[in-house]
């Protein structure tokens, strides 16, 4: 049966991508710093930003979905100022280019790249790190795709949590369509097995919301959000893009419920 590595595996959106794949009868492998419990995939243990562990971890390998990345932002949960300044690249530049490498090597028959949208226009330097991560997977001569997804449901939540402490939200007036990793993940794995390669439809969530909308229904009625408006260039340049390709079905209200059952959110 057709092999399929998955980098990035043990992540939110990879963990998704594994589930689906796997109820989709595929045979699975996970590229991961650290073997998980998970008994119905193939565990390989390496490290993509020294390139320890990749070559093994390609053999016999037709498909590979990179969903790796370091965002130190996405980690903590939190913006600090020097993500203003640098972000690190192994991974995601240095990484990709090594993995690039070795699939051609192993001849691989198709690369799919899970990518961010909008990121033409982003100005923070892990967009940066991530846009010239993918301009390798363009650049390469291997069969790609690049899918390019919204910002995930997951870390808004952690962004928001780490607000709690504020009396007043200040929070931008800008639309945005936020997306479920479940959601991506469907589309992702739609993607790697529909025999259709390059720069593949993006995806984002089902409704357009203003950031203060969003932050309003995930805060109870005990704050306030501070709308700030923002030009349209500023905006993107945060990351925060209408997206115009698919649509998840999964809403970020209804994530919400189903997050934190007994909350209760202003819809
Ligand atoms: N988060 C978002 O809002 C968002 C939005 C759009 C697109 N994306 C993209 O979607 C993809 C997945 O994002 P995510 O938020 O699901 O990521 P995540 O939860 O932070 O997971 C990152 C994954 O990369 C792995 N990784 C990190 N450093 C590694 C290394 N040196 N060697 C091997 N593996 C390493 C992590 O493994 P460990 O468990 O060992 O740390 C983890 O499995 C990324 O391409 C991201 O840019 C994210």
């Amino acid at each position: 049966m057709a092999l399929t590595l998955v980098t990035g595996g043990t992540g939110h959106l990879g963990r998704d991508i594994v589930d689906r794949l796997v109820r989709d009868g595929h045979r699975v492998r996970l590229f991961a710093r650290a073997r998980g419990t998970q008994s119905d995939v193939e565990w390989a243990i390496g490290d993509l930003a020294t390139g320890a562990g990749l070559r093994d971890a390609l053999r016999d390998v037709d498909t590979v979905i990179n969903a790796a990345t370091y965002s130190p932002i996405a980690r903590r949960g939190g913006v600090r100022p020097v993500d203003f300044f640098k972000s690190p690249s192994a991974v995601d530049v240095e990484g990709t280019e090594r993995l690039l490498s070795l699939c051609q090597e192993q001849s691989v028959r198709h690369f799919l790249h899970v990518s961010i949208v909008g990121l033409d226009e982003a100005t923070l330097p892990y967009a940066r790190v991530k846009l010239a991560g993918e301009r390798l997977v363009r650049a390469s001569a291997l069969s790609w795709s690049v899918v390019r997804a919204t910002p995930f449901y997951y870390l808004l939540d952690k962004m928001l949590a780490g607000l709690a402490w504020l009396p007043v939200w200040p929070m931008p007036t800008t639309s945005f369509n936020p997306v479920d990793t479940i959601d991506v993940a469907d589309h992702v794995v739609a993607c790697a097995f529909d025999g259709t390669r390059g720069k593949r439809a993006e995806i984002g969530g089902p409704q357009d919301l203003s950031v203060a909308a969003l932050a309003g229904q995930y805060r109870d009625a005990r704050g306030k959000i501070l709308p700030i408006p923002m030009s349209g260039t500023k905006a993107r340049g945060m990351g925060f893009v209408v997206s115009q390709g698919v649509r998840g079905r999964l809403a970020w209200a209804d994530w919400l419920q189903r997050q934190y059952a007994d909350a209760r959110y202003v819809a």
